[in-house]
C-alpha cells in the first residue's frame, strides 16, 4: 500500500478530503444563498423540525438536539448525501468574483430552509437491470411566511445547476466511498464516464404545491397512482446545464456563482 512517509495517510485518503471540501462550497444567487449544513446550523434546524406540519410534509422523525448534531456530522461527511441550508439573499451577488461570506450572511434570522440530495444505485427490483445513479431530492422552505416567495424554486434550480456541473466529481466521490457492491462499482464503470441516471422526489400524494414545483420544472410522475406510502415518485431525466440556466433566467434568479466561507467547524 502507498503511505505518505511523514503522514502515514493513504493518497485516497487525502483525495477524499481534498473532494469532502470542494464540493461542499457556498452557491450564491440574487435570491438565495446555498450554505453546506454546518453545526452552528443546528439550533434553528432542530426548532423548525418540531413543527407537525413541517415533520408530515417532510416524512421526518422529530430528533433531539444531539441526534440533530450526529444527524448533521454524517449528512456532512457521507459520500451519498450533498446537504445545503437555503438562506435568503442579503447582498447582490458579484457573478465575476467569489464573493467572501460573513457570518451574517447564513445566521439563524436569514436561513429559510434546507435541500439535500441523497445518492443510490438502483439496479431494478430483482437486482438484475443494470445499475443506475439515481439523485434523490429532498427540499424544504421551513416557515410559512418564508413559503411562496419563490425561494424553493430558486433553491432547487441553484442546486440542480451546481450538481449537474460538478456531476463527475459528486459521482466519483460517491462510487469510490459510498457504494459497498463491489460488482456495481465495476458496472457503473464499465458502462462509461458515471452520470446521473435522473434526479428523484418523493413527494406525499397530498402535497399539492410540492408537485406543483417539481411538475413545472420537467419532473414526471413515474406512475399515476401514489405508492404504498402514499406519495408519488417524480423524475427529471433531463439533465443539461443549458435547461437550466434557462429556467432560471425564467425565474428571474441571477448571479449564480460560488462564494468563499472561512468559517469552519
Ligand atoms: C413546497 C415548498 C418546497 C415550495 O417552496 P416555496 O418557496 O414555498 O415555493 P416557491 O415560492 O418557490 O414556488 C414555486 C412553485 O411551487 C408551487 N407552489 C408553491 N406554493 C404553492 C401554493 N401554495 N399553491 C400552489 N402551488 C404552489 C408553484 O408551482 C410555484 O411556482 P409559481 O410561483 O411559478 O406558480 C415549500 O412550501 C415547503 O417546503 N413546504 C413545506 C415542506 C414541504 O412540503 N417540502 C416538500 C417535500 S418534497
Amino acid at each position: 500500500m502507498l503511505l505518505n512517509a511523514e503522514t502515514g495517510k493513504h493518497p485516497a485518503f487525502w483525495w477524499s478530503i481534498y473532494t469532502l471540501l470542494s464540493l461542499r462550497i457556498p452557491l450564491l444567487s440574487s435570491k438565495v444563498l446555498l450554505v453546506p449544513y454546518s453545526t452552528w446550523h443546528v439550533p434553528r434546524y432542530h426548532e423548525w423540525m418540531q413543527d407537525e406540519e413541517i415533520q408530515q410534509a417532510t416524512a421526518s422523525e422529530p430528533l433531539s438536539v444531539d441526534e440533530e448534531y450526529a444527524m448533521q456530522q454524517s449528512w456532512r461527511q457521507d459520500a451519498d448525501k450533498l446537504t445545503f441550508i437555503i438562506c435568503q439573499q442579503i447582498s447582490s451577488p458579484e457573478p465575476a468574483s467569489a464573493p467572501v461570506l460573513t457570518t451574517e450572511s447564513d445566521s439563524p434570522q436569514n436561513m429559510v430552509g434546507d435541500i439535500n440530495l441523497f445518492l443510490r444505485v438502483d439496479d431494478g427490483d430483482e437486482g438484475d437491470s443494470p445499475p443506475q445513479i439515481v439523485g434523490e431530492i429532498e427540499l424544504m422552505i421551513a416557515e410559512k411566511s418564508n413559503q411562496r416567495r419563490g425561494f424553493g424554486k430558486a433553491a432547487l434550480l441553484v442546486f440542480m445547476r451546481y450538481i449537474i456541473e460538478h456531476q463527475s466529481e459528486v459521482l466519483e466521490e460517491f462510487v469510490s466511498r459510498g457504494v459497498d457492491d463491489v460488482e456495481s462499482v465495476r458496472k457503473l464503470r464499465e458502462a462509461g464516464p458515471l452520470a446521473f441516471e435522473c434526479f428523484s422526489v418523493k413527494i406525499g400524494q397530498n402535497n399539492l404545491r410540492s408537485l406543483a414545483l417539481f411538475d413545472g420544472l420537467g419532473f414526471d410522475r413515474l406512475s399515476p397512482e401514489p405508492n404504498f406510502f402514499g406519495e408519488f415518485e417524480l423524475r427529471r431525466t433531463e439533465l443539461g446545464v443549458q435547461r437550466v440556466v434557462g429556467e432560471l433566467g425564467v425565474a428571474g434568479v441571477e448571479g449564480y456563482g460560488k462564494a468563499v466561507y472561512t468559517r469552519r467547524e
